[in-house]
């Protein structure tokens, strides 16, 4: 590739995506990606690429190390497929980030301390189970929280994000950790102030006491193994010496925040689209379990897929590896650019449409080009858990006898092609009297 394509990928694609926050989104960045639409700008510049280079993944000179882009969806699943090893998740850049709050989650460690604490959050989460076995109990608190949420935002007649926020980590740390932790405010504010420091990777020292404090708390908390709650399932379970719950379950905190903009954005998305609406609103009626809500669940999926919350999935080879026309040498990374594969208008017709019928009794690891959630040994634990939550959230939501409604609908009008980004933190709904 000549050095003005590296350039030109780097400053279209790679940019944007870290100026909005990899590890936490900064709000001003989002906005701004999002008035610019440098997302869709992004997608066009690899298509260009893939127009002027081919298919074979693409070897980019940026600041770090050199860095294969992945085109071809089998080169895709086979880098997927093939984690942890040849292709691992422990990137470099992805250590020096996650480091500064979870130095011993699965996602940045080897062999056997990867093996436990990827078997601990696969038990826990109940990965392989599109309805986790505790369900039940996680969709009461949901329901209860979401009537909250919906006496805190009726005297002013409007749902903005920082409410919405506020009620999905009560949710969490009620599923997580139990009641006992429901107020606990300051944990969710700690972890945001560690990723906060995570989004400069290398460029930041990491606040070692800060960390130690964080964990301590979530110890305290997972210790209690409150009944109902997922802590419970942890006392039951016996750790190896390299399991480090807290570390595990620190992750989880992280990642239920991607699992917040996207609900939020869901609702946008299904208020925004009747024909949706009224399918999500016959599901509801049909008694359905709340559970196990088919078509909410491809909303939330569905939204993932326009909206993808990991945009950059990173793997580093742990040996040479042999690849089309050479050798991909040993510490190598892997870039792979998922809106690109999500919304790639030369190869699908549906590419920038709201589309969820595409999702009822699919699983989306199941489909090559679509990894919202990553895809083989390396797939999101929560893969299920995610949609279950956010669905059983939406239900409650839609299911008020206040009609819920999305303000400034002309951003998402379903006539025209769906915009590359859609800010969550700047969404408001209208709850009319
Ligand atoms: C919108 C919500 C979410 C999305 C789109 C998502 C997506 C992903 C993706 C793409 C990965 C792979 C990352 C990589 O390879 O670098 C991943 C990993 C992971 N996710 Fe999620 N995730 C979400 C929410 C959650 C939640 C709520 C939890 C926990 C309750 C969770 C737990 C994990 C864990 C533990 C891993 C690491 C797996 C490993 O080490 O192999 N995620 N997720």
């Amino acid at each position: 590739m000549t050095s003005g394509d590296s350039a030109a990928f780097l400053r279209d694609v790679v940019l944007p995506t870290i100026a909005k926050g990899v590890i936490i989104r900064r709000p001003a960045m989002v906005a701004l990606v999002e008035r610019l639409s440098l997302d869709d700008r992004a997608v066009r510049r690899m298509q260009r690429l893939r127009a002027r280079y081919g298919e074979d993944p693409l070897l980019v000179r940026n600041p770090v190390r050199p860095q294969a882009v992945i085109f071809r969806h089998e080169d895709l699943r086979r880098v997927l497929d093939q984690a942890p090893d040849p292709f691992s998740p422990a990137s470099r850049e992805k250590r020096a980030a996650l480091a500064h709050f979870e130095p011993h989650v699965s996602l940045i460690t080897r062999g056997a301390e990867r093996a436990e604490g990827r078997a601990f959050s696969d038990d826990i989460l109940d990965s392989a189970c599109p309805v986790h076995r505790m369900a039940d109990a996680f969709v009461a608190v949901v329901e209860e929280e979401a009537d909250e949420l919906m006496r805190v935002a009726a005297p002013s007649g409007e749902l903005t994000w920082d409410m919405f926020f506020a009620a999905w980590f009560r949710i969490v740390r009620r599923i997580v950790l139990g009641r006992g932790a429901r107020h606990d405010h300051e944990l969710t504010d700690m972890v945001a102030r560690l990723r906060r420091r995570a989004n400069w990777a290398f460029a930041l020292p990491q606040n070692r006491s800060l960390r130690e404090r964080f964990h301590n708390r979530l110890r305290d908390h997972i210790g209690r193994a409150e009944p109902g709650s997922l802590a419970e399932m942890m006392a039951r379970r016996p750790d190896g010496p390299r399991t480090h719950p807290s570390d595990q379950v620190a992750q989880w905190l992280f990642a239920f925040d991607p699992g917040a903009m996207s609900a939020f954005r869901a609702l946008a998305l299904l208020l925004a689209h009747p024909d949706a609406l009224e399918m999500a609103r016959g599901e509801l009626k049909s008694g359905r379990s709340r559970t196990d809500l088919t078509f909410l669940r491809a909303i939330i999926v569905e939204t993932i897929r326009l909206y993808p919350t990991t945009p950059m999935i990173l793997r580093e080879t742990t040996r040479d590896v042999e690849w089309h026309h050479g050798t991909l040498p040993r510490g190598s990374g892997i870039l792979i650019f998922t809106p690109f594969f999500h919304r790639d208008d030369e190869r699908s017709s549906d590419a920038h449409r709201f589309a969820p019928m595409n999702w009822v009794g699919r699983d989306p690891t199941d489909v090559p080009a679509f990894v919202p959630f990553s895809a083989g040994p390396g797939a999101c634990p929560a893969r299920h858990l995610v949609p279950m939550i956010g669905s059983a959230m939406l239900a409650r939501l839609l299911m008020h006898d206040r009609a819920i409604s999305l303000m400034a609908t002309k951003r998402l009008d379903p006539s025209l092609p769906l915009p590359g980004t859609l800010d969550p933190f700047t969404l408001r709904f209208a709850l009319p009297a």
